[in-house]
């Protein structure tokens, strides 16, 4: 079992490139099973979310080679469209192949997807809208049977909630079915952007990606191309974190501005500087971190849920007292015990967190519970005086490629034990 030992308090200082978005590889990973030919997909995240992704293509019978950050899917010919249970736990978001699965085949066998630390993760939106695509599904003991006896064709589908998953994988099966799909309340993230970016370039026909309504005029065959794959906007705000605790001033690279304002005005309000050009982000903590009064988790544009846990770490510095309401996902304050355990004041009831400001964090032995709320406290620990050993790092790795040479390149004391 691997783990951080961080000596924290080291001011952040230089640059930083930031990694291809794990939240867009994943569903263009799956997407690159709709088509024949070859799909190279540059500037792909080494996590092991991307390895599991693999590894479900290659149990489907797709060729998938991993290469300096360049992931090749050859995927003529699917010979199994059963996703093994083992990998269905692997990885919570594996459900994002069965859209993709059921608009190249037209059967999908999977199990549900294992239970998750964020709360309850239903798939019910997912499979509602493929019952109004022509797919019967028979679920016996977890186990999903996915076949379409009249084939799948297209529908009007309007999403009670502009579910990410649901949206992206409504948008897969619907690239090869019959007929038209029209999602409205459709989820409006730059990943969905960058997943229908990537169809187009194969060859799909879509349109009004971005906005609420998303239409989807079936085709009969998709090829494969090469594709680079967009920058992480979660993994910039949590460098920006690291930057913020530490009183650093840090320069990330091949960052995607545009898609990062709701974050960026967060520090801004925090009292941190951010200039920034298309790609390049200069950010500097201010002398003094602010409170945010009111922070609200909310869909695309809004803040992002997957940047609270990073923000409340840096709020735990600031000089008096921030409210965080969740709005997402119902368990996402897991982190705010390893954060009181290193000196942080923080009250949590249901999806609210308020924030007392304290003058330091100290080291402490902590666990990351999630993906995030792991990040949130390896972020403490760079800003925190002394030891901080970070256990069930694993959480970690499945978001962040080569987190610790990245920050020592920075200036932190970091190690991976
Ligand atoms: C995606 C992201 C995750 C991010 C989340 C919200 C990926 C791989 N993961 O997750 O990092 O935190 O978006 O921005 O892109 N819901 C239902 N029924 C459904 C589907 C969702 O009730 O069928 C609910 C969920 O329980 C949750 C909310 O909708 O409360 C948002 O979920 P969703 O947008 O689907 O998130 P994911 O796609 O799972």
């Amino acid at each position: 079992m691997q783990k951080f030992v961080i000596h924290g308090g080291r001011r952040l200082e230089g640059d930083i490139t930031v990694q291809g978005a794990k939240n867009s590889a994943l569903p263009i990973l799956s997407a690159a099973m709709l088509c024949t030919g070859e799909s190279v997909l540059e500037n792909c995240p080494e996590l092991s979310d991307v390895y599991a992704a693999c590894q479900i293509l290659t149990s489907a019978g797709c060729h998938c080679r991993m290469q300096n950050h360049t992931v090749s899917v050859q995927a003529d010919v699917i010979r199994n469209s059963e996703i093994p249970e083992s990998l269905m736990q692997e990885m919570r978001s594996s459900v994002i192949f069965l859209g993709a699965m059921l608009g190249r085949t037209g059967n999908c066998i999977l199990g549900y997807p294992g239970g998750c630390e964020l709360g309850a993760r239903p798939i019910d939106l997912h499979l509602q809208a493929f019952q109004k695509m022509g797919v019967k599904i028979q679920e016996e003991n977890g186990i999903f049977t996915c076949t379409t006896p009249n084939g799948l064709h297209g529908a009007k589908i309007h999403l009670q909630f502009p579910s990410v998953g649901a949206t992206e994988n409504i948008m897969l099966a619907s690239v090869l079915a019959k007929g038209e799909t029209v999602i409205t309340n459709a989820a409006r993230e730059p990943e969905i952007v960058d997943l229908a970016n990537y169809l187009r370039k194969c060859g799909a026909n879509l349109a009004g990606e971005g906005s609420s309504t998303i239409m989807i005029q079936g085709v009969r065959k998709l090829t494969g191309c090469t594709y680079r794959i967009m920058p992480d906007r979660i993994v910039t705000a949590t460098w920006l974190a690291a930057a913020a605790v530490t009183g650093g001033a840090v320069r990330l690279l091949q960052a995607d501005t545009a898609s990062l304002e709701g974050i960026l005005d967060v520090f801004e309000q925090i009292n941190c500087h951010c200039s920034y050009t298309e790609n390049t982000i200069c950010f500097s903590a201010g002398n003094v971190l602010r409170p945010v009064r009111s922070l609200k988790t909310m869909p695309y544009p809004g803040f992002p849920t997957d940047a609270q846990a990073v923000v409340t770490t840096v709020l735990c510095k600031a000089n008096g007292t921030s409210v965080i309401e969740e709005t997402i996902f119902e368990n996402r304050f897991r982190h705010a015990d390893g954060l009181v355990r290193m000196g942080a004041d923080i009250q949590t009831a249901g999806r609210i967190a308020v924030i007392h400001g304290v003058r330091q964090l100290h080291g402490a032995p902590v666990s990351a519970t999630d993906l995030r709320g792991g990040a949130a406290l390896l972020v403490a620990g760079l800003g925190a005086q002394g030891e901080t050993v970070l256990t069930e790092i694993s959480h970690i790795d499945r978001g962040y490629d080569a987190p610790e040479s990245l920050l020592r390149n920075i200036g932190a004391d970091i190690r991976r034990i």
